[in-house]
């Protein structure tokens, strides 16, 4: 595991949305797992602003979402998919030809879906957060470490954390992919920012292969990168 541990939350956000742009200038053809949540919001805005400044070539990358909650029409403001179009596709101009999102409506979704990233020989570069409970993508506390694309029942504590991003209608569950399959993706990137995950952090480092915390079986992954800003990491001391 690789631990960048930023001086500042723009300097994380900086570092998350550089890394992932240096991968698709060297690799234009690649395919990058999307995440959701706050965390990602200046991420995204960043790249947006890199990538429009420096003319990236974003005609090639193919774009494969994390996540989804599921019982919402389709397109719905509290939506991931709303999330990702407003802040990733459409700023940057991208066709929704380049990119998978997770068919929560569809009773084969999950199958359908992991049999998309197979088509797609897997993502080459998944970009993560962490919930404050430890959860990946929706893999809550008790999850599989082999667990892949699935059905998923939000905890309350999830719920809570999220409210302010949900509208008219509370999800119960999430369509997610697995802790096994974001394994396979070839590199990980999970950035976490702020006081809310400085405990979720420490637990992190001091455990491994934990299910009450689903981001330990990440930590194994031969190219797993930690980005954190000085709140996320205040609970832990890289220096021991
Ligand atoms: C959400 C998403 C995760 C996200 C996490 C943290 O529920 N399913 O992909 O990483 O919770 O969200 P935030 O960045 O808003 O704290």
């Amino acid at each position: 595991m690789r631990i960048i541990q930023a001086t500042s939350r723009e300097e994380a956000v900086e570092t998350a949305a550089s890394l992932v742009l240096e991968r698709i200038l060297a690799h234009p053809t690649s395919v990058i797992g999307l995440a959701t949540g706050r965390t990602m919001e200046p991420v995204y805005a960043r790249f947006c602003e890199l990538a429009l400044t420096s003319r990236v070539p974003l005609s090639q990358t193919f774009f494969f979402l994390l996540d989804e909650y599921m019982g919402l029409p389709d397109g719905h403001p509290t939506s991931f998919k709303h999330y990702i179009r407003t802040h990733f596709l459409r700023p940057l101009s991208i066709p929704e030809s380049q990119i998978a999102f997770p068919p929560a409506g569809d009773v084969d979704g999950p199958e359908r879906y992991e049999e998309l990233l197979r088509e797609s020989h897997g993502v080459d570069l998944q970009l993560l957060g962490i919930g404050q409970n430890g959860h990946i993508g929706f893999n809550e506390p008790g999850s599989d470490k082999t667990s892949r694309t699935r059905v998923v029942r939000l905890t309350e504590e999830t719920i809570s954390a999220n409210r302010g991003q949900l509208t008219d209608i509370i999800p119960e569950k999430a369509l997610s992919m697995g802790i096994g399959t974001i394994r396979e993706a070839k590199s990980l990137l999970l950035l976490a920012t702020g006081k809310t995950k400085a405990e979720a952090i420490k637990y992190l480092m001091n455990h491994h292969d934990d299910p009450t915390c689903p981001a330990t079986f990440l930590k194994d992954h031969p190219h797993f990168t930690l980005v954190l800003d000085p709140d996320a990491a205040s609970r832990i001391n890289l220096n021991i």
